[in-house]
């Protein structure tokens, strides 16, 4: 079976991605990263990417007059590798409805919050002022609406008393590691897909 090509779009440290690159070196993993993109050149993610043997570039979106010119460099790059599903992985730039509907269906982003509720940044502090017992992550299809795609899996965690926004923020970060590859499975045996708003899932 041909492996679905990634392309996987990260900001910073790239751990997300290392747990993708990890899980796809499994011969019978139905995915293969072909492409990974940051927005900053100086993130660790780019450097973990090359020592794994995946091509990674940099596309500074400082570099760019406007979000759709940086958008259009990324979907050049992406469509040259044949990348068919785009992962963002702490990927922290908002993008416009141009990517949004270019890529419907086939871009994917990992939030470390129980979506609907926590969305944007300062996610962990939103949580811990809430007092919530129960947090975790979610990984959903992007759409328009910032992290109001629907929703492909989740995972859950306790949230302690003395929790801090990191020492929650870590708990999760390992759930993450578990949800995302599982999430690109399924994606890639066809066992959910986008459909007019709705996240279709098939046995
Ligand atoms: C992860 O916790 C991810 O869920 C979050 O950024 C972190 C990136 O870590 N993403 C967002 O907040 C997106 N809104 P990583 O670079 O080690 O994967």
């Amino acid at each position: 079976m041909a492996r679905l090509k990634l392309g996987i779009l990260i900001s910073g440290r790239g751990t997300n991605m290392m747990s993708i690159i990890d899980a796809c070196k499994d011969e019978d993993f139905p995915a293969e990263v072909v492409l990974v993109i940051s927005n900053r050149p100086g993130a660790a993610g780019l450097e973990k990417a090359e020592a794994a043997g995946i091509k990674a570039l940099a596309i500074d979106h400082k570099a760019y007059e406007g979000r759709e010119a940086f958008e259009e460099a990324m979907t050049a790059a992406l469509e040259a590798e044949g990348v068919e599903l785009v992962v963002n992985a702490g990927f922290m730039r908002i993008v416009t409805e141009t990517f949004v509907n270019h890529w419907l269906g086939r871009n994917i982003n990992i939030h470390p919050s129980l979506l609907p509720s926590f969305p944007g940044i300062h996610v962990h502090e939103q949580a811990l002022k809430a007092g919530v017992k129960i947090s975790g992550c979610t990984v959903h299809f992007v759409t328009a609406e910032l992290d109001g795609g629907p929703i492909i899996g989740q995972a859950a965690v306790p949230v302690m008393e003395d929790d801090t926004p990191d020492t929650l923020a870590a708990r999760i970060l390992v759930e993450e590691h578990t949800l995302y590859p599982l999430c690109v499975r399924m994606i890639a045996e066809g066992k959910v897909t986008y459909d007019n708003g709705r996240a279709v899932f098939v046995d």
